[in-house]
């Protein structure tokens, strides 16, 4: 038993789309306990620090655009082995490669609007947990 934290974004795309709902929906039907949430829209230096890890490539200022484009909403998820959990529900990266039933495979469009972000590891989620959240934004139960 590893209980888990994970940060997970809605995307603007899908925010913008209206499917927020019904991600959250899947999040709660696959019972990860949801610690924090919120509604942020970043700017540009914000997107920036947040995905500095892909400073290097080729899509980065472009991703950054895009999740500047409008609000998004990170959220806190917690739950046994909940950082993969939370990428098997997402689906691939790009959606023409998720499988289906996956958000991506659902609601996305595109490999860079896909809908929805996670931690892809225990240290990625060290940092990008707290990008958004203090430790008073969290309701552990
Ligand atoms: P995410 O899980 O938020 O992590 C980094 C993001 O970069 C990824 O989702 C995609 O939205 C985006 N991304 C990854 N690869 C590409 C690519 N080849 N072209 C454009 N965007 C990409």
């Amino acid at each position: 038993m590893t209980i888990q934290r994970t940060l997970a974004i809605v995307k603007p795309d899908a925010v913008a789309k209206g499917v927020a709902g019904e991600i959250i929906t899947r999040i709660e039907r696959a019972s990860f306990t949801i610690l924090a949430a919120k509604l942020v829209h970043m700017s540009l230096a914000e997107a920036r620090g947040f995905y500095i890890v892909h400073r290097e490539r080729p899509f980065y200022d472009s991703l950054c655009a895009f999740m500047t484009q409008g609000p998004c909403m990170p959220m806190v998820l917690e739950g046994e082995s909940a950082i993969q959990r939370w990428r098997d529900l997402m689906g691939a990266t790009d959606p023409a490669k998720a499988a289906s039933g996956t958000i991506r495979k659902d609601f996305a469009t595109s490999i860079e609007a896909n809908a929805v972000h996670g931690s892809d590891s225990p240290e990625s989620a060290s940092f990008e947990i707290p990008y958004f959240f203090s430790s008073f934004e969290l309701c552990p139960r």
